[in-house]
């Protein structure tokens, strides 16, 4: 044992990670797709899942004004939309119509619900903490819909991170 920098001993200990976005409303009623690695489960009754946004997001702003999100687990089918949404950001772009996603109204809110991914939840943001650089968001899951048919998309299968 060896006492190293952070970023070695972190880049070595990435483990196989599940590739989600959050898909947040920003002040014009519109929707955005962030791609997450840095999310967990927080609760199990309730059922809540934390994530954590970076100020410099344009889902940051989004998140500061409209309490809600969809975690969606994506599908290994979607990797254009974990590409586009984690290398453009909303304030240039609408991200549903560069991604072609398919979606339909959730009952929480009323955000996107990606009909192709393996797993939405939708969330109500709770609390929040600033951590650094970036905030956490706690959201209750309020909603959970599952495609049982379709595989998780892990980080590792982005042939273009
Ligand atoms: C694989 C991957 C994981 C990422 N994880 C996070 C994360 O956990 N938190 C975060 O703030 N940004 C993360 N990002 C960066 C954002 O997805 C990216 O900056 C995005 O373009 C921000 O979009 P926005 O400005 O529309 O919010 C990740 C990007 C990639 C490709």
């Amino acid at each position: 044992m060896v006492r190293e920098d952070f970023s070695k001993v972190n880049a070595f200990i990435k483990h196989p990670q599940k590739c989600v976005v959050a898909v947040v409303k920003d002040s014009n009623d519109k929707y955005n797709m962030i791609t997450l690695e840095w999310f967990m489960r927080t609760s199990i009754e309730p059922p809540m899942f934390a994530i954590s946004i970076a100020h410099s997001r344009y889902s940051y702003e989004c998140l500061q004004k409209n309490r809600f999100f969809n975690l969606v687990f994506l599908s290994k089918e979607q990797q254009k939309t974990a590409l586009v949404s984690g290398s453009k950001s909303g304030r240039d772009i609408d991200k549903f119509a560069q991604t072609g996603e398919q979606y339909f109204a959730g009952r929480l809110a009323k955000y996107p619900i990606l009909k192709e991914a393996v797993a939405n939840f939708e969330c109500k943001v709770i609390t929040q903490v600033k951590s650094g650089d970036h905030t956490i968001y706690v959201g209750e899951i309020k909603h959970s819909w599952l495609n049982s048919d379709k595989d998780v998309l892990l980080i590792s299968d982005l042939t273009n991170k």
